[in-house]
């Protein structure tokens, strides 16, 4: 009799790793890493390759990042904040743990934020992100919605020969069909700007 009962537990476990199966991949929870802003930015609009009162443009490629912020059932999630920060051409971070930031560009706004709109869509003007000693390039986010949700991630350049030995990028793929959530596929940002990338990226909340 408890042997049969057992077997009924199992098979109801099967019918929900199925419905789990489903539903979208969630978005992999990342490290926030040593350099989340300690003071934010006087600018810290969605355009980081220009900031307010600076006459000079970043350095480095242009990348329009954006997509959606959805539940896993793809739900999108309304008044969702997204933040985002990354190092600058040259690889250096606005941050007092920062080796060298005295020589970071300062024409690089280095952090941005940004409330989703009706259709749950954040959007940035960013830079394609580089390496920096010990790490493969990336752009890294925090995102908050307004029914309490939390996570921080990170996203990457999709086949970049340094992803595969970065210990925080292998950690996100143990599950690879994370790949699709972190692995950003740039492609021309044809229409918007010249010399510059696009990639969409949604944020799936599980
Ligand atoms: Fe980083």
């Amino acid at each position: 009799m408890i042997r049969r009962s057992f077997a009924l537990g199992l098979a109801g476990s099967f019918v929900v790793s199925r419905a789990f199966a489903d539903s979208l991949v969630a978005t992999p929870a990342q490290t926030e890493g040593p350099f989340y802003p300690t003071a934010f930015p006087a600018d810290s609009d969605n355009d980081l390759v220009q900031v307010r009162g600076v006459a000079a443009r970043a350095l480095g490629t242009v990348l329009h990042l954006q997509g959606r912020v959805l539940d896993a059932s793809g739900k999108p999630l309304n008044d969702a904040t997204v933040e985002i920060w990354q190092c600058d051409a040259r690889g250096f971070y606005d941050h007092p743990r920062q080796p060298g930031r005295e020589r970071r560009d300062t024409a690089f706004q280095g952090y941005g934020k940004v409330l989703t709109d009706v259709q749950s869509a954040y959007r940035f003007r960013t830079l394609k992100p580089v390496a920096y000693p010990g790490r493969t390039p990336h752009i890294h986010l925090k995102v908050a919605t307004a029914d309490g949700r939390r996570l921080t991630t990170q996203f990457y350049l999709a086949g970049d020969p340094l992803n595969e030995r970065d210990f925080v990028y292998r950690e996100a793929i143990r599950d690879p069909r994370r790949r699709e959530r972190i692995d950003m596929r740039l492609e021309p940002a044809d229409g918007m700007e010249a010399a510059a990338f696009a990639t969409t990226m949604d944020i799936v909340i599980g």
